[in-house]
């Protein structure tokens, strides 16, 4: 009675299991028993059914995904395969979209990958041709623009406040961001040192275990910065060392990670004026920041990703799901937001 009421028939029709039926259904259409599949009996019993594709509706996994009877729909007449269209099953919606404007393209080394990006096979095929990485960095790589230059195609993050947001030479800050939860901790230089209230709790934390496990002090030097006065810094070094050489190691104003609040420089009291951490300060640093959710932002190794000078003091509070994963799996933040936040 009423509107939760299925018929039994539409259900057994539904799943294939009616199996007089099924029979029925193929000599109805005059189709040898030996072609029958799920999927057969799904486009038939679906009115979907067109001979021409007979050979492939075989090969083709029965999905009971909402959008299968509109990927068979869409892709079968473009040419695309039994097989591929299994490909095509596995693609996320969005790239599903993308794929439906274009003429058939062969997919079958991309589907398997989570953060494989449609809009992008033509940059991956370049990208693959003058570099030797394994197919899953050359996807990544292009997909945090490492194939475009610098500060071109950047974009503005949607929410500064996101503890993940991501701030490099091609995403920035909106103009002039500034948060709003800004707390102080005692800096090195008898300053009070700005950052965001969440990575104060988690640096004071840091402080604590760092002295407890290896006996030495960390200090923050600076943290928060806003937009104006990282544009006067940027402009002091390019009036000292040039474009080329300050933008390896300075954030052009807008695109410092600094004005999210989230990273902080450290300094080790006990080392020189002209020195931050020793090895072994930075030892600890790299295998217990993310304890408290940071991560070390721009490690040696990585300057081809994160497009700065190695800078072994400077953390970026990420959380510690966050901290974690990148630290375990020696990820850099470009890499993980791509790898773990961004959907495709
Ligand atoms: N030194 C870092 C890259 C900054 O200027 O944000
Ligand atoms: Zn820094």
């Amino acid at each position: 009675m009423g509107i939760y009421t299925i018929s039994t028939k539409y259900l057994l029709k539904d799943n294939g299991t009616n199996k007089k039926n099924d029979t029925s259904l193929l000599k109805k259409y005059n189709i040898s028993n030996s072609y029958k599949s799920d999927t057969l009996l799904y486009v038939l019993e679906k009115d979907l059914y067109n001979e021409a594709y007979l050979e492939e509706y075989a090969k083709i996994n029965y999905s009971d995904k909402n959008n299968f009877a509109d990927v068979l729909k869409s892709f079968l007449p473009k040419g695309y395969t039994g097989e591929e269209i299994n490909y095509i099953m596995n693609l996320s919606q969005n790239n599903i979209n993308k794929l439906k404007n274009l003429e058939h393209t062969d997919i079958s080394a991309y589907y398997q990958f989570k953060n494989f990006n449609v809009d992008n096979l033509k940059r991956y095929q370049d990208y693959q041709a003058t570099h030797d990485y394994p197919l899953d960095k050359v996807i990544t790589y292009v997909n945090i623009n490492l194939d475009l230059p610098v500060y071109t195609n950047t974009l503005e993050a949607k929410d500064g406040n996101d503890y993940l947001v991501l701030v490099n030479k091609y995403n920035s800050l909106p103009n002039n961001y500034q948060p709003s939860d800004l707390d102080y901790v005692n800096g090195q230089y008898q300053n009070k040192v700005p950052m965001r209230k969440v990575a104060k709790e988690a640096l004071e934390k840091l402080q604590q275990a760092v002295t407890a496990e290896i006996g030495i002090t960390l200090n923050p030097t600076t943290a928060f910065r806003n937009q104006g006065f990282q544009s006067t810094l940027y402009n002091n070094y390019v009036n000292k060392d040039g474009v080329e050489a300050a933008d390896t190691y300075s954030a052009r104003p807008g695109f410092s990670e600094h004005q999210t609040g989230l990273a902080i420089d450290l300094k080790n009291p006990a080392t020189p004026s002209n020195r931050r951490l020793n090895e072994s300060d930075y030892a600890w640093l790299k295998e217990n920041a993310y304890r408290f959710g940071f991560i070390i932002r721009f490690p040696g190794g990585k300057e081809f990703i994160t497009g700065y000078q190695e800078e072994n003091w400077h953390i970026r509070y990420v959380g510690e799901e966050a901290a974690k994963i990148i630290h375990d799996n020696d990820l850099t933040l470009e890499e993980y937001v791509d790898l773990y936040v961004t959907e495709y």
